[in-house]
């Protein structure tokens, strides 16, 4: 299992655009600047267009210079699909210049990219109050002006909120479900690194171009983030740059390994798939080692765990073999320095490795961490009750 072409080219472009300006500049010639600029425009296109575009279509003159050339690039927004390629306009209603390293830098760096070279010109109105609101000149003009406002957003780390995402992509991990607020706050500090996120479950089950909406949700949201969606169906038609479908049963622990020695460590792993118990016990033993330390794994729709019809149970709830019942295991792991040492207990395959647990309604997220912390020190006693203990002897 290996990136495509096309995620080769961003996971690379993601990587240079933290560099210093020369270095970049010099990565950016070896790949060619045209590939770069339409790497980088079609990054542009994509988060404006899902990005409320405007109600008409504006197309948007690029002139970028990289070393002393201008390229020039055409942009329309607001149509059915953006399209951008290379062209020039006579009388633009939007144009934008940029120098090329830091336009990359704006779309792919760190959130501290200075950027310094950007100018952004709308057509100017001949006079003032020369058209009427309803003017085809001023509702031209006015859809030029929410293009530059999409294409401004789509240059710079902000907080995307989460919720509204959720909606907007159409996930029920807002609305049908209540996640994003979890997730908004567990995920805040990751929001402009280099995340590689696995969630498995595309959505859409059977149709090959159906689903997808969390993945770029995670997409939208992560904006320095390679995206990997597994599901048991092939979901080829869903693939885009930064988002990449993968066909595997997340029952399968072979298959799993493999998956994540050839595309992880992950940062993030989401399971949004079978939600059966037995499934979900075996993709998280599976892949929590492809988990990076100080990385999440997050198990949602835990509902199932309560339900006999899908392996989980509403009277044995401390059963490991159901997923909330193999969870609270890892209660123990997290604590595993504590336990008496002629407890009898076995070693946990995880104890060492689990920082944090917080379980909601629903929904629980793992922070994989190294956790090794002491004990109290060995003179403090373990069998006997401190009271009696602390008592002073007669
Ligand atoms: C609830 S949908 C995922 C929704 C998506 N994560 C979202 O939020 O937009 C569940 C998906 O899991 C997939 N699935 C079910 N069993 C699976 C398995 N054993 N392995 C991988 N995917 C599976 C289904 O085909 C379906 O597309």
């Amino acid at each position: 299992m290996k990136l495509n072409d096309e995620n080769l080219l961003a996971a690379h472009l993601i990587s240079i655009a933290d560099g210093v300006y020369e270095e970049t500049a010099a990565r950016i010639g070896e790949i060619g600047t045209d590939t770069v600029a339409d790497a980088v425009l079609k990054e542009i296109a994509w988060r404006a267009d899902h990005n409320a575009p405007p109600s008409q279509p504006v197309t948007a003159v690029f002139e970028l210079t990289h070393e002393g050339k201008q390229l020039d690039y055409l942009m329309t927004l607001g149509a059915d699909a953006p399209a951008i390629g290379p062209g020039a306009l006579a009388d633009p209603w939007l144009v934008v210049r940029q120098d090329l390293v830091e336009l990359l830098r704006a779309v792919y760096g760190p959130p501290d990219a200075v950027i310094g070279t950007r100018a952004i010109a709308l057509k100017d109105e001949p006079g003032p109050g020369s058209f009427a609101p309803d003017d085809p000149w001023r509702l031209a003009r006015d859809a030029a002006a929410v293009a530059a406002d999409r294409i401004i957003t789509a240059c710079r780390p902000y907080p995307y909120d989460l919720n509204a995402l959720s909606l907007q992509f159409g996930s029920d991990k807002w609305g049908g479900h209540w996640y994003t607020q979890q997730y908004a706050e567990h995920f805040a500090a990751l929001r402009d690194s280099r995340v590689r996120v696995l969630e498995l479950g595309i959505g859409g089950y059977q149709a090959p171009t159906a689903g997808g909406a969390s993945l770029r949700m995670w997409k939208q949201y992560f904006r320095r983030g390679m995206v990997y969606g597994l599901d048991y169906f092939d979901k080829s038609g869903i693939a885009e740059p930064r988002l990449q479908p993968l066909q595997g049963d997340q029952g399968d622990a072979s298959f799993l390994h493999e998956l994540g020695s050839s595309l992880g460590p992950f940062d993030i792993i989401v399971d949004d798939g079978s939600h059966i118990s037995s499934d979900v016990l075996t993709s998280f033993q599976a892949l929590l080692p492809y988990l990076r330390p100080g990385g999440l794994y997050v198990v949602e729709d835990t509902q199932t765990s309560y339900w006999s019809g899908w392996g989980g149970s509403s009277t044995g709830t401390d059963d490991p073999a159901t997923s909330i019942g193999y969870l609270k295991t890892l209660v123990d792991a997290l604590h595993h320095q504590e336990f008496e040492k002629d407890s009898g207990r076995a070693d946990g395959a995880f104890d060492g490795w689990i920082g944090a647990l917080h379980f909601y309604h629903n929904i629980v997220v793992i922070e994989k961490r190294r956790s090794v912390e002491q004990s109290a020190p060995s003179w403090v006693p373990r069998h006997t009750n401190p009271m009696e203990w602390m008592k002073p002897k007669e």
